[in-house]
């Protein structure tokens, strides 16, 4: 069986990890990928959002499933395009990616299905965004309705704060598009969890829970981030928020997509807000986290694969996930000044110490090979340090002393990634 994964970042390193497990499999390939997927997998330079050369390439090389790791190609339709070439893919198609794609869709959903989420209010103009927030009860969250890299959320705490993200968002346009409409949401406060979920169009299979840390600094300090940091499980997913969620939110946004005509297949990732009130949602994604995908697949006992294609052929009511009993860390090592500006090229030294070790994994993240063959930076965030151990002390312990290993020049890291397990 030949695969192709869609993608270059670390959550796609950890999804060609799993693939490659699969007995079956005997190629894969990445397009783009990184030069950490490199050793596993042949990387092709096509971008994520190339979709007819890709599908070309999927054809031409007989590829026989494909994976989609991101957001943008899943929003703007990819797997319509292989499917309508006759190509196996795992991903969910245009119109249910919108539960991505759309807060205004997303929230709009909730809102009908009765599914818990924050209140909220969605403008198409500047003006009446204004008037409404003139009374709105603060601190108030602002969010551009379209995809904007995980930045398109603004949390303000003053009406000026407010006034301001109007501006940025609807007319000074900083996210495009994204931002003609924005969707002004209540605040909520309480623990996040994220938890991933297979789904085949009516049946939800949830995933071991994770959280991500998405500010640049300790103390969840700076700026916001792809995600600096995740574990797995979360102490504080207990087994009443499970059954309140089982009961309310997953089965339940699965049968509101179906009902809405909008079958979902895929993965899909609810970010909950464990509030005093109950869970709520706080989004959808339509992929894996990344860097939840680093803990959550490590600790998956099933094959991968094998649940992938349960999903795209209807029989995920076949199959039933097991995840390891112990637990997973991984600390974002990144380049000093993301999210904003910072170096790239610099060379990367150490990463052999992680070879044939089943408790470690270094995924690459933004990382190429230089000309000389050497590993240099390539991204903001660079590697996904991740390690296994008996429980959350144990794997964080492990996984910060792996980030010693590798060194690179403007190496930076947040240094409490998984602090919080210790008032669980
Ligand atoms: P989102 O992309 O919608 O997950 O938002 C990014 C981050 O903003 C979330 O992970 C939360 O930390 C925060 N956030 C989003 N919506 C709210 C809300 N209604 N109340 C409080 N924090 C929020
Ligand atoms: N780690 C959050 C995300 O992937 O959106």
């Amino acid at each position: 069986m030949k695969v192709l994964v869609v993608g270059s970042g670390g959550r796609e390193h950890a999804i060609v990890t799993a693939a490659a497990k699969n007995p079956r499999v005997e190629k894969i390939y990445c397009a783009p990928g990184n030069a950490g997927i490199a050793a596993l997998a042949e990387c092709v330079p096509l971008g994520a959002m190339e979709f007819d050369r890709l599908a070309a390439f999927a054809k031409e090389r007989g590829i026989d499933f494909t994976i989609i790791g991101m957001d943008d190609p899943l929003v703007g339709g990819i797997v319509d395009v292989f499917e309508s070439e006759g190509l196996r893919v795992f991903g969910p198609r245009k119109n249910a990616a919108i539960l991505e794609g759309s807060k205004a869709f997303s929230k709009d959903l909730m809102k009908k299905y009765g599914i818990p989420t924050a209140a909220y209010e969605k403008f198409c103009s500047p003006e009446d965004a204004l008037s409404y927030l003139e009374t709105a009860k603060l601190p108030v969250v602002l969010k551009a309705d379209g995809l904007a890299l995980g930045k398109g959320v603004l949390i303000c705490n003053t009406l000026d704060e407010a006034k301001a993200g109007v501006k940025e968002l609807m007319e000074d346009r900083k996210f495009g598009d994204a931002g003609n409409t924005i969707v002004v949401e209540e605040f909520m406060t309480g623990r996040e969890v994220s938890v991933l979920s297979f789904v085949d169009g009516k049946t939800i299979r949830i995933m071991s829970s994770a959280q991500d840390h998405k500010r640049a600094k300790d103390g969840n300090e700076g700026l916001n981030t792809g995600g600096m940091g995740t574990f797995s499980p979360s102490p504080f997913y207990t087994p009443e928020v499970d059954a309140f969620c089982k009961e309310h939110i997953y089965q339940a946004t699965v049968d509101a997509m179906a009902a809405e005509g909008r079958p979902f297949t895929g993965v899909i990732f609810f970010g909950l807000m464990l509030t005093e009130d109950g869970p709520k949602v706080l989004e959808y994604n339509a992929r894996f986290g990344d860097p939840e995908a680093q803990v959550v697949l490590p600790r998956m006992k099933n094959d991968m694969i094998e649940v992938m294609e349960a999903c795209v052929d209807g029989r995920l009511d076949e199959v039933e996930l097991e995840f390891t009993d112990n637990a997973a860390v991984c600390v974002v090592l990144a380049s000093d000044g993301y999210p904003l500006s910072y170096e790239k090229g610099l060379p990367i030294e150490g990463l052999n110490r992680f070879d044939e070790k089943s408790d470690y994994f270094c995924f690459h993240a933004g990382t190429k090979a230089g000309e000389d063959g050497q590993i240099v930076t390539n991204g903001g965030r660079v590697l996904g340090i991740t390690a296994i151990g008996k429980d959350l002390k144990e794997a964080r312990a492990k996984a910060y002393e792996a980030t010693e290993w590798v060194g690179f020049a403007n190496k930076y890291m947040r240094h409490d990634i998984g602090q919080a397990i210790d008032e669980a």
